[in-house]
């Protein structure tokens, strides 16, 4: 009897153990449980309180050295503040967070109805005084350029007025007169001869025929700032007046302020031109080959329309093309160099850090709804001095990126690239020509020989 008994006790211990064990934890459990469904349904009204504790970044915490691991960082190897100590860096940062999608939900969904408050705070209508008191955030600000100088106290003016406003370049209401291609070149006021070199071969306004035959409507702008000299400024009134093709804004035309032209064309381009297509932009001293653009760009276009219309679209609004520079460092040294970067000097107390993906400037093609877009985000995006590195700034707030395109040769051919015959009918741009050599181009490409009619266009990759 007592064998079954304790036989039978140790069934007992055997079963309610555990459970006796587990009793805790589904104490533990239900009131955790009870906790949480208390204070995090009345929690989510005051996801600030929650959000304001959390620390503005993360930060790894690094790990110690091991014999069994590689070495790692002792400290946290995250930068916690990269926006500190340049002026960009930290204007920027505080616009990035205003408009972050996850920190601002509303405003993000809403950004074009919301009124922009760090530019616009500055922005004045008629004039824009420069704004000294702002050597007080750049420490070495006496020591800097003088062009970083002028830079720096007017980054905050945008709105300059139109001095030259043609109204004739496109139909802005009607769709089925825009352009095909709007070609923007940025030139400025002496350069007369570039600019009547590319009216008369590749920057030809009207219907162009395509290499493939087909007949195309391209439109061309030059975008202008001011200069010092009345003499030529009388000269460019009067080859507005005449070709109609001038925009001409009320700003310095230096180098620095190049940036400004990419902004107010966005907006010019928004009143005046908006269904136009493709928008070619580049400097006034590069060949390109219009025909050929104007195939490839139709190519595009077909390519994203078969999928009926979504899938066009996508692939329209997101379309940038060029000759795109990744992981460029900003130039630091001060003084000329051998390759004469001086003039691309940045300061560590302006901008850190590497820029975004670009295409250079010399030449970019992009979709007419891209550049819509282009505008509305240009908003929240600080004037920077290198306009095409301002470009990446912009896409990059948008999420798209650019596509390389090896046909366009804005460092010009390889220096070590044999002469081939048929090598112009290669490319779609190249810089950088003068303007007879512009003319010489034109005529040589526009009539193919045979051997070159079907030369395919260069696929290389620009080797680094
Ligand atoms: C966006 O703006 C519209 C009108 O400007 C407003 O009715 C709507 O509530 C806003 N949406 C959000 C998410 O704030
Ligand atoms: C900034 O410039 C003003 C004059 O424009 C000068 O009085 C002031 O000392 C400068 N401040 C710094 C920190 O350099
Ligand atoms: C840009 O243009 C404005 C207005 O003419 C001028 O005040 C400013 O100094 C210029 N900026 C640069 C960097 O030249
Ligand atoms: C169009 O699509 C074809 C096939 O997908 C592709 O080979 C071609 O490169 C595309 N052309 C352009 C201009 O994107
Ligand atoms: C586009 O959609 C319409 C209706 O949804 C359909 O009738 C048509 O066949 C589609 N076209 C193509 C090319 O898929």
């Amino acid at each position: 009897m007592a064998s079954y008994l304790s036989r039978y006790r140790r069934r007992i211990l055997c079963f309610c153990s555990p459970c006796i064990l587990l009793l805790p934890v589904y104490i533990y459990v239900s009131v955790v449980l009870c906790y949480v469904m208390k204070h995090g349904a009345s929690g989510v009204p005051g996801a600030r309180v929650v959000h304001s504790v959390l620390p503005r970044h993360f930060i790894a915490s690094g790990l110690k050295r091991s014999r069994d691991l590689a070495p790692h960082p002792e400290k946290s190897f995250w930068r916690s503040e990269l926006e500190s100590g340049a002026l960009w860096n930290i204007i920027q940062y505080t616009t990035d967070s205003q408009y972050n999608p996850i920190l601002r939900p509303h405003l993000a969904a809403n950004s074009s109805s919301v009124p922009y408050t760090a530019e616009t705070s500055r922005r004045t209508g008629g004039g824009c005084f420069p704004n000294y008191e702002i050597n007080q955030t750049m420490p070495d600000f006496a020591d800097l350029p003088v062009q970083m100088k002028n830079f720096v106290t007017t980054m905050h003016c945008r709105d300059y007025p139109l001095i030259i406003d043609p109204l004739e370049v496109c139909h802005p209401q009607s769709k089925q007169w825009a352009p095909t291609l709007l070609i923007a070149i940025k030139t400025q006021t002496a350069n007369f001869e570039n600019r009547q070199a590319i009216r008369e071969t590749w920057g030809r306004s009207g219907k162009i025929k395509t290499l493939s035959g087909r007949q195309r409507l391209v439109r061309t702008v030059f975008l202008l700032g001011k200069s010092e000299d009345l003499d030529i400024e009388e000269k460019l009134l009067l080859e507005g007046e005449k070709y109609g093709d001038i925009i001409q804004w009320d700003f310095m035309d230096t180098f620095f302020n190049l940036t400004l032209k990419d902004v107010l064309f966005w907006d010019w381009f928004s009143r005046r031109c908006p269904h136009a297509l493709f928008i070619f932009k580049g400097d006034d001293d590069v060949f390109v080959r219009t025909p050929a653009v104007l195939d490839y760009l139709l190519e595009v276009k077909a390519n994203g329309s078969f999928s009926n219309g979504s899938r066009q679209e996508n692939i329209m609004e997101r379309f940038v093309m060029g000759d795109v520079i990744h992981n460029a460092v900003p130039i630091r040294a001060k003084l000329a160099n051998l390759a004469g970067f001086a003039k691309y000097y940045i300061p560590e107390s302006f901008y850190k850090g590497l820029y975004p993906s670009y295409p250079g400037g010399g030449g970019v093609v992009y979709s007419g709804s891209l550049a819509h877009r282009l505008l509305e985000v240009s908003q929240r995006v600080h004037l920077f001095p290198i306009d095409d590195v301002y470009l990446g700034m912009c896409l990059q707030r948008l999420g798209v990126y650019p596509i390389h395109q090896p046909a366009f040769l804005t460092f010009g051919f390889p220096k070590d690239e044999p002469k081939e015959p048929c090598a112009y009918h290669t490319i779609l741009l190249v810089h950088k020509r003068s303007p007879e050599e512009m003319f010489q181009l034109w005529f040589e490409t526009l009539t193919p020989s045979p051997e070159c009619r079907n030369a395919p266009l260069r696929v290389k990759p620009r080797p680094d």
